[in-house]
């Protein structure tokens, strides 16, 4: 994907399954005779609809006998094919994908104030401004991760709107464990920890009255294939990306897809079955459950035994306390964190 383009705007209905067809077929060409009977239209016009996805920036390579091949599929969020790709039944019905941003939350919450409806994704390639945490800046360089915000409108009230920051990160738990080999450990409330080193964050952002949401933004950071060099200096806590743990280079727009498709899940079930399901899981894969933690807060420090996260996500200590925010780490050991 150059940098002027692919992504500005989703590729319209024909080319965005054209690029679907290219992208499912990985390094093999596909040919203009064989587009043109999937899609039933003429040989012309796929070759028009070729053009302008290199105009868009998409890399396609055409050769007379062969047909057309998308380069570097690997390497690249296909945003537009990702449209294609993702089934799912609200989650992903609709994708954005952007070039540069300052930041996919900022973007999704000024779509919402303006009516865009729940389900809708906006990716960044590339974040300048990405936000972390307690006003941190979440390093997104160009390329080589996935930055997305999805825009949800729950029938919950406010207090309840943590509730879904435990799907988000089993979400993302659930895309590492499917497309590689390795391990993950759900560090509260809301890291995603390979080898105790993060590799997700989660950003949730609410517009909301007294008792009513109005939209809740899921922000939503994976390091994927991110250098380490790439990482910047200053981060307080060790910080991975799937590349540096696993050797191998992820397919992002797979990750994106699969990933979508898990959310996608997890919040139908939530909307029909309330928080329980994923508390049960969020609580086996934080495997928190039983274990001595220890809690820092703005300098305050409580060691305690977990019982549990209650209906509103704070850690739930077994000497009755409910710890609402902090740093939380195993058996007295402070250990990764950001
Ligand atoms: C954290 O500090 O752990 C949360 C990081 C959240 C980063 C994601 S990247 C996509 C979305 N847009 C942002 O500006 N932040 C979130």
């Amino acid at each position: 994907m150059s940098k002027s383009a692919a992504g500005d705007r989703p590729a319209a209905g024909t080319a965005s399954r054209i690029l679907a067809l290219l992208y499912a077929a990985a390094d093999a060409f596909i040919s203009g005779q064989e587009l043109s009977r999937q899609l039933a239209i003429s040989r012309t016009a796929v070759w028009k609809q070729i053009n302008n996805l290199r105009h868009l920036g998409y890399a396609i390579i055409a050769e007379p006998s062969r047909g057309y091949r998308l380069q570097n599929s690997a390497d690249n969020l296909h945003a537009a094919a990702l449209s294609h790709l993702v089934s799912s039944t609200l989650i992903g019905k609709k994708i954005i994908s952007l070039q540069e941003t300052a930041s996919t939350n900022a973007v999704a919450f000024k779509m919402a104030e303006e009516g865009e409806a729940e389900g809708a994704v906006i990716i960044a390639e590339h974040q300048t401004t990405g936000k972390g945490r307690m006003g941190r800046v979440w390093a997104s360089p160009a390329g080589v991760n996935l930055y997305c915000s999805i825009i949800l409108r729950p029938p919950i009230r406010p207090v309840a709107a943590p509730q879904l920051t435990f799907l988000s990160v089993i979400a993302v738990a659930r895309a590492v464990e499917k497309l590689t080999s390795l391990q993950t450990r759900i560090k509260w409330p809301n890291d995603l920890l390979i080898n105790n080193r993060k590799v997700a964050g989660l950003l949730n952002e609410m517009s909301a009255e007294t008792d009513k949401v109005n939209f809740v933004i899921l922000g939503i950071g994976v390091n994927l294939n991110m250098r380490s060099e790439q990482f910047p200096a200053e981060l307080r806590h060790p910080a991975t990306s799937l590349f540096l743990e696993s050797g191998t280079k992820v397919d992002r727009t797979e990750f994106a897809r699969v990933l979508l498709q898990e959310l996608d899940g997890l919040y139908t079930v939530f909307l029909e079955a309330g928080y329980t399901p994923a508390r049960k899981e969020w609580l086996e894969r934080s495997r928190l459950m039983g274990e001595m933690v220890t809690v820092t807060d703005n300098g305050s420090v409580r060691t305690g035994r977990v019982s549990g996260i209650n209906e509103y996500g704070a850690l739930l200590l077994d000497s009755g306390e409910q710890i609402l925010s902090g740093d939380v780490s195993l058996g007295g050991n402070l250990a990764a964190g950001n």
